[in-house]
């Protein structure tokens, strides 16, 4: 059986596709600072599973490299050599990076360039990096391509483009030695159809679904919707929000074509390829919830885009990965996570 550390595998999406790798007879091996999460997502994820023995979980943080010696030092002493890595570990709010520019740079750089620099002490190449759509310079060139133009337009999307470049240089520098996987998010939203894990924003969140759910559970009054007069059909932004569960299992199948195929460096966007307005989210979500969402149009958010939409036929073609979950699906288990977890994991 083989070894996978997950960083940030406490989170949203890491918890997620730590179920489905313990799923498909991997043994886990988590790290998380949680400085943006509760270990109590893991005790939910071994609710989930009968493999509970195959989970170990680390906390520490990944800019400090003697712990991380430290945890593939262990592993390595209990025959336990990690396989690979699947990275999500990193800080993620658009806003908050504008205004901590450096916390950003050192959490998310400088915790990835020691956690490579591990890696390579210890012979393991292989890695599934947690990357975005915020990556794309904003074009209307839909829908968006693997191969669209670069363009990062805040500090988080900056980090995000640089630990793509550092990995790139590591493919191109050891070609035959790197298995490399970016994978861009679109916009990831929903929960486990059990309620038991989901989103777990620990201050106010300030993408679009939580909001919602906020607004659902009574904590927010009102939602604020960012411009009605968007070139749209309605006048409100149209994104690609795509269910958590899909995205766990492209990580799963990002993580199998690494380890069956010769080393390489392969991207892929992670969206449905549909397009959904904010109007049209928030109907969706009325009419599987029965519950009213109050909004207010105000003015557009400064450096938002119109609409973004990912082109995911790549991922078809090299990994068999198709997107299952529809948007009813995604607000259905958003809300059965929500509601049954008003204040997240407590
Ligand atoms: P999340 O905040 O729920 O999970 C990130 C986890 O990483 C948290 O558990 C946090 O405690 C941990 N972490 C952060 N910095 C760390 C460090 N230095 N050392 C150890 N642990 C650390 O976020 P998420 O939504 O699950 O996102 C996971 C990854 O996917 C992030 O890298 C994020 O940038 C990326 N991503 C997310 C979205 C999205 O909309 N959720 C979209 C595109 C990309
Ligand atoms: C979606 C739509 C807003 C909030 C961000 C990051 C991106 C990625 C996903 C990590 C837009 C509208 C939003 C609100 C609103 N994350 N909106 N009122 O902007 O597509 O992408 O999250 O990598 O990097 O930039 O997502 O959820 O913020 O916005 O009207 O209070 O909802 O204008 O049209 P976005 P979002």
């Amino acid at each position: 059986m083989k070894s996978i550390l997950v960083t940030g595998g406490c989170g949203f999406i890491g918890s997620h596709t730590c179920l489905e790798l313990l799923e498909r007879n991997f043994k886990i091996v988590v790290i998380d600072s949680l400085v943006n999460s509760s270990p109590l997502a893991l005790e939910r994820v071994k609710k989930l599973t009968n493999k509970v023995k195959n989970l170990s979980f680390y906390k520490g943080d990944l800019r400090d490299i003697n712990f991380l010696r430290e945890v593939f030092f262990r592993l390595k002493d209990e025959n336990n050599s990690i396989s690979g890595v699947v990275h999500f570990a990193g800080l993620k709010a658009v806003g908050e990076s504008c205004y901590e520019p450096l916390r950003y740079w050192d959490n998310n750089v400088n915790g990835t360039i020691n956690l490579i620099r591990v890696m390579e002490e210890n012979n393991c190449k292989t890695i599934v990096f947690s990357s975005s759509a915020t990556i794309y310079k904003v074009t209307n060139n839909l829908p968006i391509k693997e191969s669209a133009e670069i363009q990062s337009i805040n500090p988080y999307g900056s980090t995000k483009l640089v630990i793509e470049q550092l990995l790139n240089d590591l493919a191109i520098n050891s070609p035959q030695e790197w298995r490399i996987s970016s994978l861009r998010y679109f916009n990831p939203i929903g929960a486990h159809p059990s309620g038991l894990i989901g989103e777990n924003p620990l201050g106010k969140p300030t993408n679009i679904f939580p909001l919602i759910m906020q607004v659902g559970i009574g904590r927010i009054k009102k939602l604020q919707i960012f411009g009605n007069d968007w070139e749209t059909f309605d006048g409100t932004g149209v994104r690609d929000y795509i269910h958590v569960s899909d995205i766990a299992e492209a990580h799963f199948l990002a993580l199998e074509f690494l380890l069956e195929h010769k080393p390489q460096i392969i991207n892929f966007n992670l969206g449905t390829a549909k397009g959904t307005s904010v109007l049209e989210l928030i109907n969706m979500f009325q009419e599987v919830t029965k519950i009213k969402i109050p909004y207010e149009f105000t003015d557009r958010r400064k450096g938002d885009s119109c609409t973004v939409i990912a082109d995911n036929s790549k991922a078809f073609l090299d990994l068999n990965w198709k997107p299952k979950r529809s948007l009813s699906e995604m607000c259905c288990d958003g809300w059965r996570w929500q509601s049954n977890n008003p204040s997240g994991y407590l």
